[in-house]
């Protein structure tokens, strides 16, 4: 006995095939050239292993910062790396990046996010590329998150990571604020800390800490009064607007990476009221 649901109404069969006349083509075709872009740079920067440090500056593709190497140009300078420089064991063969050592964690917050899956099942996997529209591969059995991507199952645990994180990138927004001991104001201070607004507002409208937060409910109808309702419906002012916040906080890590970078390098200068 089949084991597929019956198709009601039915639609053309094929990839890419629909009765569809609007551009639904567009919205997975930019998401799938904003992802690659930006998969692209992050791989990138993070295999560089310098220029992430500008001043007391620190790109959040190398937060935390566990081990340094201070003779490399723009890295971290030895008290700000957690473990000190890079240990006698570090292979040859990979670069000396500390970012290496820490983008599996936001990596696998976004991978299993549930924006982002659907993003890029329509985007990458064609599995369907739109609503009403045809799949890449058609004869394919749906078996729902088993299989591979069972890990997707993972993300209430990528959160704990996540929630970590911000606080250690709210830090460095607020060490962005001093140079040398002395308080004071720059671009950059300002772009870490629009970086770990833009990255709380993702993190905190993320389905699973709404469903933590909320007391781990499954139903929140009938209006909840109590300290986890009310936690769950401002989570909600969040997760409304997740999509918005994921793309807003993506970009603008590689934005400020980029600043950190160029400042380092001294291609630009950093406006700040310091002296340099
Ligand atoms: Fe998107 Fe959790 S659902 S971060």
């Amino acid at each position: 006995m089949s084991r597929s649901l019956p198709v009601v109404g039915g639609h053309r069969t094929g990839f890419g095939a629909t009765l569809r006349s609007d551009n639904w083509w567009a919205g997975p075709f930019a998401t799938f050239l904003g992802l690659s872009a930006f998969v692209a740079y992050a791989t990138w920067a993070g295999l560089q292993g310098d220029h992430y440090w500008a001043g007391s500056y620190l790109s959040p593709l190398y937060s935390p910062v566990l081990f340094t190497n201070p003779e490399v140009a723009g890295a971290a300078p030895i008290q700000h790396a957690w473990f000190g420089t890079f240990p006698d064991w570090w292979p040859a063969f990979v670069p000396a990046s500390p970012a290496i050592l820490i983008l599996i964690f936001p990596g696998s917050f976004r991978f299993t996010c549930y924006y982002y899956r659907k993003a890029y099942y329509r985007s990458f996997a064609g599995s369907p590329p739109g609503c009403a529209v045809g799949p890449l591969a058609s004869n394919r059995k749906y078996r729902g998150e088993t299989g591979l991507l069972i890990i997707q199952n993972l993300h209430r645990y990528a959160l704990y990571f996540a929630l970590i994180f911000i606080f250690i990138l709210a830090y460095d927004a607020y060490m962005g604020f001093f140079r040398d001991g002395e308080f004071g104001v720059g671009v950059g201070s300002i772009v870490l800390t629009l970086n770990v607004i833009f990255l709380g507002g993702y993190t905190f409208g993320c389905h699973s800490f709404r469903h933590l937060i909320g007391g781990r409910k499954d139903a929140m109808t009938c209006g909840n009064p109590t300290l986890t309702g009310k936690a769950w419906r401002l989570a909600n002012i969040f997760n409304r607007r997740h999509m918005a916040f994921a793309w807003t906080s993506l970009f603008w890590v590689g934005f400020t990476d980029v600043y950190v970078r160029l400042v380092s390098m001294g291609v630009i200068e950093d406006l700040n009221t310091w002296s340099n």
